[in-house]
């Protein structure tokens, strides 16, 4: 077995383990949830603080998030808003590698996160010492990493990319004739290869939530809607990619049913998008893809365990307290700096990031 496939394998017991463990969020009732938003919203104010937060957090976060002047977005324009808004503190609710990236753009302002515990399993499968010595076996290769990995990895790559920019990112690097590792997510890297035949050679980490997408429930949910378009993030299995209308990141999931002439939407996708994309397409009916068939597993539940770890009471008591404040180590973060630049230029030069963004 080589080493990119080992370590993933290796680590998904820890992943398990982590998932059993989740705490579920503590439950508010309507008062108590008004409490906390109109706390949460002077400390904001008090505090020079923006919330940003990723379309898979809690519905009255992302609602938080817009009626305080903050943002929510996909996990690219987080970090373009954080870095170019004005605010001394960024909240990010999201996962660990988001506030990070935050923290390498925007090293003079205080991240503050709800949760520290909010991990991904992509990043977890994705230990720096392995993958280096990994990328170390390619030595005249070109090393893109998937924004869903630590600053460590980052800074040992050439490039960084988001699901909304990889594939223009890697035919511009196969137009130069350059060879490619990629890391770490095997779904994403077969689609891409698949996609522009860029032949890249890949780590074999997975996303937990979009591993479980199933192609044959697909097919017979789509047998069921057969006029239904099925609008996937590229997480997902090549079986699943194969069956979408459209592959995108979460923001350019939401702007493809937006254009959508279809009446019903098959998304397949962490179901926090759909409290966004339920506003955005309000007269369409937005189905999920499934998770379930024979193999499925208490897991299989289209919610990324750590996104939920993020609440309106943890939330609080961080912006209160100034705790869960992310810190990188200085030469790291500057290595990192220079792809996740490079990463940043490339999209505002195609578009794909526009400069009025944030
Ligand atoms: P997006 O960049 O599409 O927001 O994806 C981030 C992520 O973690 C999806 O699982
Ligand atoms: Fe990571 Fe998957 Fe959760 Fe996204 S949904 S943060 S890729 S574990």
């Amino acid at each position: 077995m080589s080493l990119a496939e080992k370590i993933p394998q290796q680590l998904q017991a820890k992943i398990d383990n982590i998932i059993d463990n989740v705490e579920p969020s503590p439950w508010l009732n309507a008062a108590e949830q008004a409490d906390y938003i109109e706390k949460i919203k002077a400390l904001l104010k008090e505090k020079d603080a923006v919330l940003i937060a990723h379309y898979y957090v809690d519905d009255a976060i992302q609602a938080l998030a817009e009626a305080s002047g903050g943002y929510v977005s996909d996990s690219l324009d987080m970090a373009n808003f954080g870095a170019q808004h004005s605010a001394s503190t960024l909240v990010i609710a999201g996962v660990r590698f988001m506030g990070e990236t935050a923290k390498i753009l925007s090293p003079e302002k205080t991240i503050i996160m709800p949760t520290l515990e909010a991990e991904c399993s992509l990043d977890l499968g994705c230990p720096i010492d392995e993958f280096s010595q990994f990328c170390d076996q390619y030595p005249d290769h070109t090393v893109v990493v998937y924004a869903n990995t630590s600053v460590e990895v980052k800074a040992r790559a050439d490039w960084i990319v988001t699901s909304s920019n990889a594939i223009q990112i890697i035919e511009h690097l196969m137009a130069k004739g350059e060879k490619i590792i990629w890391g770490p997510d095997r779904h994403l890297g077969q689609y891409i290869n698949n996609k522009t035949g860029a032949n890249m050679v890949l780590w074999q980490g997975y996303c937990v939530v979009h591993d479980e997408f199933k192609l044959n429930e697909l097919e017979l949910l789509m047998q069921a809607h057969p006029d239904a378009e099925v609008l996937v993030h590229p997480e997902s299995p090549e079986g699943v990619i194969a069956k979408a209308d459209f592959v995108g990141s979460t923001k350019q999931i939401i702007a493809a049913g937006k254009r959508s002439k279809a009446d019903t939407l098959i998304i397949a996708t962490d179901h926090g998008l759909f409290y966004k994309m339920s506003q955005q397409v309000p007269d369409k009916r937005l189905i999920p893809a499934p998770t379930g068939d024979k193999s499925a597993t208490c897991k299989s539940c289209a919610h990324c365990p750590w996104m939920a770890m993020n609440t309106l009471v943890n939330l609080y008591e961080a912006l209160r307290d100034g705790s869960n404040v992310i810190e990188v180590d200085e030469v790291t973060r500057q290595k990192a700096l220079i792809p996740l630049n490079r990463m940043l230029a490339f999209s505002r030069q195609q578009g794909i990031l526009t400069a009025g963004d944030a």
